[in-house]
């Protein structure tokens, strides 16, 4: 039978979701030995064969790097059958590989589909990013607000206190004078060592996160995939690429961008309607991570359409091999 070659996410999206458990389970038992290329290498392998079971004429546009930097998943690399609709894919196989290597939370296996387009072909540069959760009016924060403005005005949007305000942020040097800034609003900060993607996501749930709001730089493609996941889940995110040297501006040349000041919102960075699936490979606040019984294997997954904005967690368990 010829596969349909109109992008059909309803369709998609349960073979999307097996993609993201291949790669999870893949790296199950090399959490916390300390070996991040090793888990990583597992998810990159695990998620390329399941990804080219799925009939579709897939090119990733958000990967493991380019060409001449990473062997598979590789931007512009071809996956899929080849029958079936033209889509854009981006993906990170294991998004907290030093999260995995060290058994800490909230390492998560992502992959965002969309039709030909859909998505903006980040460089792999920095990106200073802002997001907050649904129910907001456009623009409740802006990048242009200072980090202290950002939370008064969220607090004032909230009808609440700075005080009651919780902003995730990624613990490194070069956060350190926005995390005295926010300190000094009297909102409190959950720090992360890694995992944006997560921390982005954090803010579409804040009852089940406790986190309002996320900012500071962090990859680009990592901000393509949390805006891919705010598409979903409702929630707004502002990016802003971020360039040291001429190496970096040469890569965003290289992707098609022209405009090097521009600040893209969650829909220019995903422009069409997309599926998106993360499965949780250590235990954190958004998923449980992979569980090992004597015999089997657990994963669960979060599944989302933005057309319909569905959210569908999803557990999986299977006999260990
Ligand atoms: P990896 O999973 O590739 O290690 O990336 C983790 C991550 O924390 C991303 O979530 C984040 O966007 C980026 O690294 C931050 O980069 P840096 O460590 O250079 O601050």
């Amino acid at each position: 039978m010829t596969a349909t070659t109109e992008f059909s996410d309803r369709m998609l999206s349960l073979g999307l979701a097996r993609v993201s458990e291949a790669a999870a389970i893949a790296c199950a038992s090399l959490i916390g030995r300390g070996d991040e290329k090793s888990a990583d290498q597992a998810a990159v392998d695990a998620m390329r064969k399941e990804l080219n079971k799925l009939d579709i004429q897939g090119v990733v546009v958000i990967g493991e790097g380019e060409r001449d930097e990473a062997p598979m998943l590789y931007i512009g690399e071809e996956v899929g059958t080849g029958h079936g609709p033209a889509v854009d894919i981006a993906l990170d196989p294991l998004e907290g590989t030093t999260l995995t290597a060290k058994d800490m939370p909230n390492a998560l296996a992502v992959i965002a589909m969309g039709p030909r387009g859909s998505m903006l072909h980040a460089p792999d540069v920095y990106m200073d990013k802002l997001a907050i959760g649904p129910g907001f009016k456009r623009g409740a924060v802006t990048l242009a607000m200072s980090p202290s403005e950002r939370v008064s005005a969220l607090a004032s949007a909230k009808g609440c206190s700075t005080r009651d305000v919780t902003v995730c942020v990624l613990e490194r040097p070069r956060h350190e004078e926005m995390i005295a800034e926010i300190r000094s609003t009297g909102a409190a900060i959950r720090l992360i060592t890694d995992g944006d993607v997560a921390g982005v996501m954090h803010c579409a749930d804040p009852a089940r996160t406790g986190i309002d709001m996320y900012m500071g730089s962090g990859g680009a493609p990592e901000g393509v995939l949390a805006a891919a996941a705010l598409k979903c889940m409702g929630g707004q995110i502002f990016g802003k690429l971020l360039f040291r040297n001429e190496d970096e501006r040469a890569r965003a040349r290289k992707a098609g961008i022209t405009n090097f000041d521009r600040v893209y919102t969650r829909d220019d960075l995903v422009t069409g309607d997309v599926i998106f699936a993360a499965t949780g490979v250590t235990d954190g606040s958004l998923l449980p991570g992979i569980k090992r019984e004597i015999g089997f294997i657990t994963a669960e997954t979060i599944l989302m359409r933005s057309k319909t904005g569905s959210v569908r967690r999803m557990s999986y368990r299977n006999p260990a091999n």
